[in-house]
């Protein structure tokens, strides 16, 4: 078991208040940041390879350093708290149990980068998260970290909670800048980037909770030793390997999220980069598949971060949950937030469960998103129903080819590419289900 770096409030009592933070160690990360040179802050997100934790994986230090030095207008920083994804709940978890760890990695990031102020955007439906995230900033301008002159360096900053209206949509970065904006929730043709041209038409760094709540531990221990505690850098001391040194996917320890039919869904802390495999079996996180008539379930198919991700089959599931791994498995990491679905699962329904999902949520913008996501839930839920044909299989490939790539945002992509994996890897399940006039799996 490692030692819970970002989970570590899990157990400890009123772990959300500021006195609690600071017995764990918080807030001293900021006074080494406030002494140290700005680049050099930067520099060590660079060295630590943090991926972003939204879901993109992209680099933090990278996208730090694409911000202006010198800008006329105000600089910001945004925390993308929207967290819509089905089947994840590690931000949540943060926000709830250990608010004063974002509100610090805020704090960093800003004076590293010179912002102005930050936004939190906050899912609506969190409210109890929104409260508690509330009072955290309320403890953090009490004691002196957010206000006038911090730390006595001459430097303001000030955070603010913006509360989302529940729209999956808003957490892309550029439709959740234009909704913090007071506009409905579209997203914005890139290039410019927010970087350049973000919030308010200023430049703007949009980060994920979990990625700015992996700051203070870098600060305080340094990138070098941040990089070092993921899976692949271990496994490359442990055998010498210079090339698993090198690194795949990205530093760090990590959160993920297991739910679904396993013994135990919940959040834990991984080595960046440890197998999906581990997570669902291991005795320390899943414990293996559920028990049902004294019957241990087998694995049938697993999604491995979230909706938009490609499902993953039983034999596919021995890869490291990091950015790199989960792309060679022609896959994504996504959110780390795992579903994992036994053998008495019907792939026809989880696939049209997601369209509905995707079709109630697209934003309308793009016509092939709009049209598309509807039309593939129709054809989805003919074929679970018992009016599919058999042409609605490849019906199916031919809708998501023409919604991926032709939209403004990934959104539809994210369609397709799920939709796509299920009829590709099931096909013989879907067209089963029409050759026998519908589902054959049980319902509850
Ligand atoms: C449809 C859609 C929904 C998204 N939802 C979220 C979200 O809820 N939270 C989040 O952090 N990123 C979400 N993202 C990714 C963001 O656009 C962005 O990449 C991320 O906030 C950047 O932060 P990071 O670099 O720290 O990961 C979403 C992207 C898309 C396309």
């Amino acid at each position: 078991m490692v030692e819970p770096i970002l989970v570590d409030m899990v157990g400890v009592a009123s772990s959300w208040t500021l006195e609690s933070y600071k017995a764990r160690g918080g807030y001293t990360a900021i006074k080494k940041a406030l002494s140290m040179d700005r680049e050099a802050i930067i520099e060590e997100v660079k060295k630590a390879n943090l991926r972003g934790r939204g879901g993109a994986g992209f680099p933090c230090g990278v996208k730090w350093g694409f911000l202006p030095k010198q800008s006329e207008v105000p600089k910001y920083l945004v925390i993308n708290a929207d967290e819509g994804e089905p089947g994840t709940f590690k931000d949540r978890l943060l926000m709830d149990f250990d608010p004063h760890k974002m509100v610090e990695g805020c704090i960093i990031a800003s004076y590293a980068m010179g912002m102005k102020a930050t936004y939190i955007f906050i899912r609506g439906e969190l409210f109890f998260s929104i409260k508690r995230v509330e009072q955290a900033i309320r403890e953090a301008y009490a004691a002196g970290y957010l206000g006038k002159n911090i730390g006595g360096t001459g430097w303001d900053h000030d955070i603010y909670v913006h509360p989302g209206a529940g729209a999956y949509i808003c957490g892309e970065e550029t439709a959740l800048i234009e909704s913090l904006e007071g506009k409905a929730g579209q997203p914005r043709l890139k290039p410019p980037f927010p970087a350049v041209v973000g919030v308010f038409s200023c430049p703007t760094i949009v980060n994920n909770v979990e990625t700015i709540a992996c700051v203070p531990a870098i600060i305080n221990r340094g990138g070098d030793w941040w990089f070092q505690q993921s899976h692949w850098y271990q496994l490359g001391v442990a055998k010498g390997d210079e090339a698993l040194k090198a690194h795949r996917g990205g530093g760090g320890p990590k959160m993920v999220g297991l739910s679904g039919h396993v013994k135990n869904p919940g959040i834990f802390e991984v080595p960046h980069g440890m197998s999906l495999k581990e997570l669902i079996y291991s005795d320390l996180y899943g414990g293996g598949m559920r028990v049902v008539g004294g019957v241990e379930r087998k694995v049938k198919a697993v999604i491995p971060g979230g909706a938009s991700c490609p499902v993953l089959l039983a034999d596919e599931i021995d890869v490291g949950m990091d950015f790199d791994s989960m792309a060679a498995a022609q896959t994504m990491l996504g959110t780390a937030c795992a579903t994992v679905m036994d053998e008495q699962t019907c792939m026809v329904r989880v696939a049209s469960n997601l369209a509905h999902f995707f079709h109630h949520e697209s934003c309308g913008q793009c016509t092939p998103c709009r049209e598309g996501t509807g039309w593939a839930t129709k054809v989805l839920d003919d074929i679970e129903e018992g009016r599919g044909l058999i042409e609605d299989v490849e019906l199916l490939f031919d809708i998501c080819d023409n919604v991926e790539g032709n939209t403004i945002c990934p959104f539809g992509d994210a369609l397709a590419m799920s939709v796509r994996s299920y009829v590709t890897k099931f096909q013989d399940e879907f067209r089963a289900h029409v050759e026998q006039g519908g589902c054959m799996f049980p319902r509850w």
